[in-house]
């Protein structure tokens, strides 16, 4: 059980850190430094590989709670924090399933044909996907420093 949690909180760990660091360190610098042309191409590159490591974080997420929550007993078990987390979990999920399906696909589309006013756009949007989801990652790491602090139980 030790591994199952472990690799639970590192998942966690790099999904929302790793969102903090684009929007609040990469995203700022490359306005800063980049001209659209290289700014996109940066981000196509970035994207490639950072979503999917969070690929990988998502099905070790949702195995590593799923096996939790059954050696628990189920969902009738748990505590309230457990299924608030599993909701906002779903929700960015979701999310990153618009950011990458919506977004990083057509952006790669859009990327290699070098049409680079509608990647920008692309880009936009996925921006405010990932200020959703790096916002709901916050607020489930709260929900479950809360919880196990015994004020969602
Ligand atoms: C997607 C479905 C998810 C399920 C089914 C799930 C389930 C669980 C369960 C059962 C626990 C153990 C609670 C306890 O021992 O009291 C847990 C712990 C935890 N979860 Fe989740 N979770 C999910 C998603 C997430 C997400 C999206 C995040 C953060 C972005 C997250 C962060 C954490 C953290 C930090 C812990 C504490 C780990 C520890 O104590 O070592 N979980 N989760």
């Amino acid at each position: 059980m030790a591994i199952i949690k472990l690799s639970h909180l590192l998942a966690a760990v790099l999904w929302v850190g790793g969102m903090f660091f684009a929007y609040t360190a990469l995203r700022p610098a490359a306005m800063e430094t980049l001209q659209p042309p290289e700014r996109l191409r940066l981000w196509e590159a970035v994207f490639r590989r950072f979503l999917h490591a969070v690929w990988v974080a998502i099905a070790v997420l949702v195995a590593s709670g799923s096996a939790m929550i059954v050696s628990y007993g189920g969902m009738g078990s748990v505590p309230t924090f457990v299924h608030v987390m599993l909701l906002l979990g779903i929700l960015m999920i979701a999310v990153f399933m618009l950011a990458y399906f919506i977004g990083y696909l057509k952006l790669k589309a859009l990327v290699a044909a070098q049409q680079w006013p509608e990647a920008g756009k692309v880009l936009g949007k996925i921006r405010q996907w990932v200020a959703l989801n790096l916002t709901l990652g916050v607020l489930t790491l709260c929900v479950v420093g809360l919880g196990r602090a015994g004020y969602l139980s």
